[in-house]
């Protein structure tokens, strides 16, 4: 998530915007900048990479003034670079912006053929012209913000600063958290209270559609109508750490928290209800090489290899395209039987764990198409892949992934749905379907996030135990192995995620009072068979936690613990699974005392084997 900040007052603006920005850098970045009015200038310094690289080209190059804005960049559209950097300008305007405008093409092409040029990547710049195309009409900074993000399809939070109005700073949102506070100093401006804390504790939260006015000396809140809204500020009494969490006691928990977002961020832009058909305009893979992709690879590690697992179910099921599996340190060691025609998918976070990254370069090497489902971006998968499918999550800190497992579901479910309809598996109609379907995810997702106190009252009563089994069948036995593994690598319980149906094969022999079993039991074609493998746990006194559908009362005649998880679409019920078991891991971790956020031994990325 990109950290927009201002300041309107009577000090030194530079120094009060580089100390904010470095507030704001635990919400991740690639790269920096601030604008500053500057005697008769608005002027502009941007850098790439770590804020210090900021601060080294401000000292080379100081800036006077007391108003300004700036911006640390978690980049979405456009790689990592001093041009992709905000803040953006058009004319005697500049601006910041967190958020994804998701109709940034069609504007930017209207905005071209009113004679605007680009300099950047970005979908930010796009609104800088936009403003100033209405600001050349004769509106106010305040009018043309209100006009600009009426033309505006996504999610934003916006500083903007004008020389025609050189001590006004006009900011709104939507989608996109943005605060406001004024001491006897000045009036400030930030993405999250962190950087606002040093000067005040009295904070105004904008809510979406609203717009904020600062001046030097005093700060108003209207809505899109002109009203003025008149909002008792809030008393802040976190501490700087607790509000880079937004008050969440763990960066887990937010990111928990987060997925209803990441869901709408990841899908955000990228269908078309009129034709049925998913928009990845990044993929770089044609039609034709899609059609004729035979048998389709996904290779990865740990939570990302699961969220491969789950793709296979979803492509050979919704698609009928035979899929291999492969985690990657296996596969770059074996002898994979790899075709040029097959397409390989590499999923990873970071794009920058070893294993995954040289398994894609075997790939490319054996002739294959590489696309890369990845988080970050410019790191080194994204840019060695043929094409990309980013999860737009911003940066996952908590080492334990969750956000971005939800986020690479969501992507392979807009890639099935693409790959279907343009192998016309998928007439327009059921491509419409599968769109309904993929909306309703983040509510779902809510719903599923309210059940958080029945979850932590499950996690008090099995926090103790020594070993858990985690069960499940078809397009969950993966969401087996993944709750299996959230729950390891935080709480260090041991756990073991096996398919259902292998049961009987082995881990029953394991089976007893003292061994909580999870299982996943959706009201599916698979139910049956899973009631019976419950049947032999429940005979053997293993206590038993259930995870149902909704409105499923047979189940409580064998769990302990049922868990109701909305209806879905049997291939959409990972996501809602998975969340449930994140939550039950980390209040198990939170039991138990541990550091969740850096559970011991593990890094947040493997970059070497
Ligand atoms: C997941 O909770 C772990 N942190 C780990 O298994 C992780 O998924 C794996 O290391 C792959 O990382 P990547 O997605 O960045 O490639």
């Amino acid at each position: 998530m990109c950290g927009i900040i201002g300041y309107s007052g009577v000090q030194n603006a530079t120094s009060i915007l580089i100390e904010g920005l470095k507030r704001l850098e635990y919400r991740g970045y690639d790269s920096a900048g601030i604008a500053i009015l500057h005697g008769e200038e608005l002027a502009v310094r941007r850098s790439v990479g770590k804020l210090e690289n900021l601060e080294n080209l401000v000292r080379k190059e100081p800036l006077g003034g007391t108003v300004g804005i700036g911006h640390t960049r978690w980049a979405t559209h456009g790689r990592p670079s001093e041009q992709n950097a905000h803040p953006h300008r058009s004319g005697d305007l500049v601006l910041v912006h967190n958020g994804i405008i998701e109709n940034y093409l069609l504007l930017k092409h209207r905005l071209e053929t009113e004679g605007y040029r680009f300099d950047s990547e970005t979908d930010t710049e796009v609104m800088a012209h936009l403003l100033a195309s209405y600001m050349k009409g004769g509106q106010s900074v305040y009018d043309a913000v209100r006009s600009a993000v009426g033309d505006l399809q996504g999610s934003y939070a916006v500083a903007v600063l004008c020389m025609s109005e050189p001590k006004v700073i006009v900011t709104a949102r939507s989608g996109c958290p943005l605060v406001i506070g004024k001491n006897g100093e000045g009036t400030y401006l930030a993405s999250d209270v962190t950087p606002l804390l040093v000067h005040t504790r009295e904070v105004v939260f904008l809510e979406d559609g609203e717009i904020g006015v600062l001046t030097p000396s005093s700060i108003s809140v209207t809505g899109m109508d002109g009203r003025t809204i008149n909002r008792v500020p809030v008393q802040i009494d976190w501490d700087a750490d607790a509000a880079e969490k937004e008050g969440y006691p763990h960066y887990m928990l937010k990111e928990i928290h987060e997925q209803p977002q990441v869901i709408m961020d990841t899908l955000g832009g990228r269908y078309d209800f009129d034709t049925g058909e998913a928009d990845l305009p990044d993929l770089a893979i044609s039609p034709e090489d899609l059609i004729r992709a035979r048998r389709i690879w996904i290779v990865a590690c740990g939570t990302s290899w699961h969220a491969g697992l789950v793709g296979k179910y979803l492509f050979e099921e919704m698609i009928g395209n035979p899929v291999q599996v492969d985690i990657a340190s296996e596969f770059r060691y074996r002898e994979p039987m790899i075709q040029e025609d097959d397409l390989f998918i590499a999923i990873s976070q970071s794009g920058e764990t070893a294993d995954t990254l040289a398994a894609a370069r075997e790939a490319k090497r054996r002739g294959a198409g590489v696309l890369a489902i990845v988080n970050v971006v410019g790191s080194s998968l994204a840019r060695e892949a043929d094409g990309v499918i980013y999860t737009r999550c911003g940066p996952e800190i908590s080492v334990a992934s969750t956000k971005a497992f939800t986020g690479q579901i969501i992507a392979m479910y807009l890639l099935a749905l693409h790959m279907g309809r343009v192998r016309k598996i998928l007439n327009i109609e059921e491509g419409r379907w599968w769109l309904d379907q993929y909306m309703m995810l983040p509510g779902r997702v809510e719903h599923v996030l309210k059940q958080e106190p029945n979850i932590l009252a499950s996690a008090k009563q099995y926090c103790t135990k020594k070993n858990f089994l985690y069960l499940g069948r078809g397009i969950n036995y993966p969401i087996a192995l993944e709750g299996a593994l959230k729950l390891k690598e935080i709480s260090y319980i041991h756990a073991e995620g096996y398919a259902a149906g292998e049961m009987k094969h082995g881990p029953i022999a394991l089976v007893d009072e003292e061994m909580p079993v999870v299982v996943l039991a959706p009201r599916d074609r698979l139910y049956d068979k899973t009631i019976n493998n419950l049947m032999e746990v429940r005979a053997r006194n293993a206590p038993i936690v259930a995870l149902a559908s909704e409105g499923d009362h047979d189940i409580h005649r064998v769990a302990e613990v049922v868990f109701p998880i909305p209806d879905v679409h049997p291939l959409l019920t990972p996501i809602l699974f998975t969340v449930a078991l994140q939550l039950f891991a980390y209040h198990i971790a939170v039991l138990r005392g541990l550091d969740v956020d850096r559970p011991r031994n593990l890094a947040k990325s493997v970059t070497v084997e």
